[in-house]
């Protein structure tokens, strides 16, 4: 597993800063206007940005635990247009620094393989999830044991109260991942 540090943020940075899931992902989103949306792993905050072209009205937080990358991520938001909007807070999944019933939609994008304790993250974006509101994770099919990730997942999504509404695939760019869509619900 990568050990995420000052030194693998600049390299996450320069070769996938931008890295297209982020775009493909937020695009099949519908996302409300006026929505808080937390982004657990964010990186360099790439799908935030991407996310702003839709939550026009309302607030982004992107939350990582390496400073660097959290440096880095404002680094490249701060000639955004959406920028004053966005902001981005040093914090891991199993301790995030947002208040109970926040968010709107949390993302988890090709972030949940590198938790240090998957559960107790979930656990966490249950509790800043508003009531019917939802969890979108990516997982990038290129990862080696891909699929016993994902079946681990699945048992692990349902064991902290979440309830899978929607799965697709989608291949494009030169990337292949999977979107899923979930609502928190009663463990
Ligand atoms: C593969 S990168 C994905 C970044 C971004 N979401 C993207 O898709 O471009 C994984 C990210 O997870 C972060 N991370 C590592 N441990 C974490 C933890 N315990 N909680 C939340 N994020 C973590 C890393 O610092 C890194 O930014």
């Amino acid at each position: 597993m990568t050990e995420w540090d000052s030194e693998t943020a600049e390299w996450y940075a320069a070769n996938y800063g931008e890295y297209a899931t982020n775009r493909l992902a937020v695009d099949e989103l519908d996302l409300s206007v006026d929505a808080i949306i937390v982004d657990v792993g964010c990186g360099t905050g790439s799908a935030l940005r991407h996310a702003a072209a839709q939550v026009t009205d309302g607030n982004l937080i992107g939350i990582d635990p390496v400073p660097r990358m959290v440096e880095l991520a404002r680094g490249h938001t701060v000639d955004h247009p959406a920028s004053a909007r966005i902001e981005y807070r040093v914090g891991s999944a199993e301790a995030l620094p947002v208040n109970d019933d926040l968010a709107d939609v949390v993302f988890a994008f090709d972030s949940i393989d590198h938790w240090q304790d998957i559960d107790r993250g979930l656990g966490e974006i249950h509790r800043i999830l508003r009531h019917g509101s939802h969890l979108a994770i990516v997982k990038d099919g290129a990862v080696p044991g891909a699929a016993e990730a994902r079946k681990s997942l699945l048992d692990r999504l349902e064991a902290a109260g979440f309830v899978v509404v929607g799965q697709c695939e989608i291949t494009s760019e030169d990337v292949s991942f999977t979107l899923w869509t979930c609502i928190g619900v009663e463990p």
